[in-house]
């Protein structure tokens, strides 16, 4: 673990969530520290902000500087909100990172991602890899293109 993870998001959050427009500066504050804003405290940020889940998304969305994985080659997003929640998207997300370990091809060059609803939601599960949001996704058709665009960034 680097010396930037030494951070203790708990007090972040208890620094700025009274202050009015906190939520900005406590985001830089967590990705100066841990590197990018990890998804798994983007229920976290949203409580302590009294704000929903779908709104920290949006800000971190909106800010192209803003990271929320460590910064890999390629990210498969997977939509992890209600209407997709409903049709296995847990599953999908698991069994995906699953399969990328799995390929070694694949392993430590793609990585997967939790977002919370592209607004696509009638064609859920859903995911976005490069600018395409794609619906009724699964974890063979999401290996397929990972597997296109490696080939495709390694003969580049
Ligand atoms: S809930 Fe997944 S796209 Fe809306």
């Amino acid at each position: 673990m680097s010396e930037l993870n030494k951070v203790d998001t708990g007090q972040l959050l208890e620094a700025y969530r009274h202050t009015e427009g906190g939520l900005l500066p406590c985001l830089h504050e967590i990705q100066k520290h841990e590197g990018h804003v990890p998804t798994h405290l983007i229920p976290a940020i949203a409580s302590a902000f009294n704000l929903s889940r779908a709104e920290v998304w949006g800000t971190l969305s909106f800010y192209s500087f803003f990271r929320t994985e460590p910064q890999t080659k390629y990210a498969i997003q997977v939509c992890q909100a209600e209407s997709c929640q409903s049709m296995g998207a847990f599953r999908l997300m698991s069994d995906l990172s699953s399969a990328l370990d799995a390929d070694p091809n694949l392993r430590g060059r793609v990585a997967t991602e939790a977002v919370y609803c592209f607004g696509n939601c009638a064609c859920s599960p859903c995911a976005r890899i490069d600018s395409d949001v794609l619906g009724d996704v699964s974890v063979e058709m999401l290996l397929s293109v990972a597997r296109s665009h490696v080939d495709g960034v390694k003969h580049d």
